[in-house]
């Protein structure tokens, strides 16, 4: 029997999850949408990746404190290698993309409006600088959406091929066991 993350763990581990397939989607079609709708769009992306950028580092430092469990004697060495690797630069990206995106949106001469209050925009619109960030911010979205691809790809092969039962770690107890 697997030992499991515990709660806030998981509950941070879900939420980032659907709150990166929520931005991704909204970055990727911002404009397909009608134009009185695009500051609207853009605005509800920014808040979701900057939720994105604190939850993570809230996951961090819940991570440095609360050790993952230990993974069971079965996975081999070079399984242990990828998946340090792989959920290594997935923390990584998923501060690198936020962080981006930041002066990508301040050089687009665009502020935020967080509801309560605003921030107007505090930089000259600058195309020659937005664009490249613009690009550099979609190609580091990219890796971190492929490398999630790749985990949710590993744990359907624990899950299907191997039978280790290792997606029972990430999922609260009750849950159907499956292996
Ligand atoms: C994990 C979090 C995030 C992901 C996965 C993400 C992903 C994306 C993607 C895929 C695009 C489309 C790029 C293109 O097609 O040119 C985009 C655009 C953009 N993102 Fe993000 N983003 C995230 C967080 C942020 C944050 C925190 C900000 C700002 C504080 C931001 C600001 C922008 C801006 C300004 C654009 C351009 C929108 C437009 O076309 O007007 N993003 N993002």
């Amino acid at each position: 029997m697997n030992e499991r993350y515990d709660g806030i763990a998981m509950l941070l581990h879900w939420s980032i999850a659907v709150l990166i397939a929520v931005t991704f989607l909204l970055g990727l079609t911002v404009d397909d949408f009608p134009k009185a709708y695009e500051d609207a769009v853009v605005n509800t992306h920014v808040l979701v990746g900057l939720a994105i950028l604190v939850l993570t580092l809230v996951r961090i430092g819940w991570r440095i404190v609360h050790r993952p469990p230990p993974l069971p004697q079965t996975i081999t060495p070079l399984s242990r290698v990828a998946s340090k690797v792989g959920h290594g630069l997935m923390y990584l990206l998923m501060l690198v993309v936020p962080v981006i995106g930041i002066p990508t949106l301040l050089y687009r001469g665009r502020g935020i409006d967080f509801g309560l209050f605003a921030m107007p925009p505090l930089v000259q619109r600058t195309p020659e600088i937005f664009r490249p960030l613009t690009e550099l911010h979609e190609i580091a979205s990219y890796a971190l959406v492929l490398l999630a691809l790749g985990h949710i790809a590993a744990a359907f092969y624990h899950q299907a091929i191997a039978h280790d039962g290792l997606i029972q770690r990430m999922m609260p107890k009750g849950s159907r066991k499956t292996a």
